[in-house]
């Protein structure tokens, strides 16, 4: 049943069916997926060992190394069971789904610490399909950086098949020539726009190659999960068009030239590949200069002939229901701060604040939380009007709720709901969203050492 589940996750939750069947069919959570938390070892540099990585490993799905690529229904309850085999506390953090406060698997806020040989139960039902991902709340520097973040996709009933699907997590890491970890946080860096990776992968790899029929369809799902780098992608050798972002379908296709894709966000395209046999697609990062190759697509077989004309659209998600009329103001100010306000934590201080929000720098997940930075009432509408002072880059990522980006200062803005919005430097932007989930939920910038030291807090939803 487990090999069925790397399929599907979904495809066990109708198992409950025997003597007391009936009942648990209707009534009991999902057999929970199990989730380990693990210390593993992988050859990121051709063949060299790299030790201390940081993994998740779920029962049958993938190949017990890179964090598997999760598979939900939407509607449909998910159940996991995250086992903490790592010498450290944990969580798992489910990014971009709209679901209960209890299971967003942020310390002190939201849940305890996950322990070494503790366990924790999620349980949730996505309402939103897409592509999005899942990764610790904790030590998240340390954690993330060494591997542990995955791609999670809910799938729709309704969704459009195509001629095959590749899934990408983009990301580096930060090893030395001897293929092992190096220090993930320089203090100069991360007080600008972060310390970057020297290893740059797609799944774990270096410029991997994936075979895809030629002349087909291929939705590419990319998740960016680096702690740091914003990606700006091009494609090159076949045409594609930009299919969804952040898990919400564009209402129309767009063709894809370049896109800007920042740590948290993801980017769904339909690439039609080349009809000869053996021609390769590649997908490049153009930032800062050199384009640097993240992955190919090889076209293999005969050409299927598909128009990338005729590519379905995919099925939208609910919209988000602003009522503008009423709706409140919620100044945010992103800025840099040279205030102390290092706090212990097992959570992963770096002893640092260079960044706050609203003037108030709180490297998040702490015993003792700042105030929230507004209480809003269930149901209604806010703007967060969020302006950064600062001359760097921050994805700016809202847990448990999406915003649709209203206006921008310096650019045209695309009404899309999303949870992770890029405000480059000097941006004024209105995200507005429908306070419909009620907690404390996060707001951080997704460079994680900008999140680490201080550019963190959170919105209570009563
Ligand atoms: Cu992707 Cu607070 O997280
Ligand atoms: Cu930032």
């Amino acid at each position: 049943r487990r090999l069925l589940a790397g399929a599907s996750v979904a495809g066990a939750y109708g198992a409950g069916i025997g003597l007391a069947g009936r009942f648990r069919t209707a009534f009991a959570a999902p057999e929970p997926l199990g989730i380990e938390a693990a210390a593993t070892k992988a050859g990121i540099i051709d063949g060299k060992p790299t030790r201390e990585m940081m993994t998740f490993r779920a029962a049958g799905i993938g190949d017990g190394t890179i964090p598997p690529v999760l598979r939900l229904k939407r509607g449909q309850p998910f159940a996991a069971r995250l086992t903490n085999r790592l010498e450290e506390p944990t969580t798992i953090h489910w990014h971009g789904l709209r679901i209960p406060n209890a299971m967003d698997g942020v310390p002190f806020l939201t849940q305890p610490y996950v322990y070494t040989g503790d366990n924790f139960d999620y349980a949730f039902t996505p309402p939103d399909a897409g592509t999005f991902w899942y990764h610790p709340h904790c030590n998240t520097l340390t954690q993330m950086g060494r591997g542990m973040a995955g791609m999670l996709i809910v799938e729709d009933d309704k969704d459009p098949v195509f001629d095959a699907e590749i899934d990408l997590n983009l990301r580096d890491f930060r090893l030395g020539g001897n293929g092992q970890f190096i220090a993930q946080f320089k203090p100069r860096d991360a007080a600008k726009s972060g310390t970057f990776g020297t290893i740059r992968t797609a799944n774990w790899r270096q410029e991997p190659v994936y075979d895809a029929p030629a002349g087909g369809l291929v939705r590419l799902r990319i998740a960016v999960t680096d702690v740091t780098r914003i990606y700006n992608l091009k494609l090159d050798g076949a045409q594609a068009v930009i299919a969804a972002l952040d898990s919400q379908a564009l209402p129309a296709h767009e063709a894809f030239d370049l896109a800007t894709v920042s740590p948290g966000q993801r980017l769904d395209l339909i690439v039609r590949m080349p009809d000869d046999e053996g021609a390769t697609v590649t997908l490049s990062d153009i930032r800062p200069s050199t384009p640097k190759i993240v992955a190919s697509l090889r076209s293999v077989g005969r050409s299927l002939d598909r128009a990338l004309g005729d590519a379905p659209l995919l099925a939208p998600n609910a919209p988000v229901e602003l009522d503008l009329s009423s709706a409140e103001e919620v100044p945010l100010l992103l800025s840099a701060t040279a205030e102390d306000a290092a706090r212990e934590s097992f959570c992963g201080s770096l002893g640092f604040s260079f960044w706050a929000i609203n003037k108030k720098p709180w490297p998040g997940d702490t015993a003792d939380p700042t105030a929230p930075l507004a209480e809003m009432k269930l149901g209604r509408t806010y703007v967060l009007d969020l302006e950064n002072v600062t001359p760097h880059a921050h994805p700016i990522h809202l847990h448990g709720m999406n915003f649709v980006p209203l206006a921008s200062s310096t650019r045209p803005v695309r009404k899309l709901a999303t949870d992770t919005y890029l405000v480059l430097p000097d941006e004024k932007v209105k995200l507005a969203l429908v306070a419909d989930n009620p907690g404390d939920w996060v707001i951080h910038c997704h460079i994680i050492e900008h999140q680490k030291t201080g550019m963190t807090s959170y919105l209570r939803v009563v």
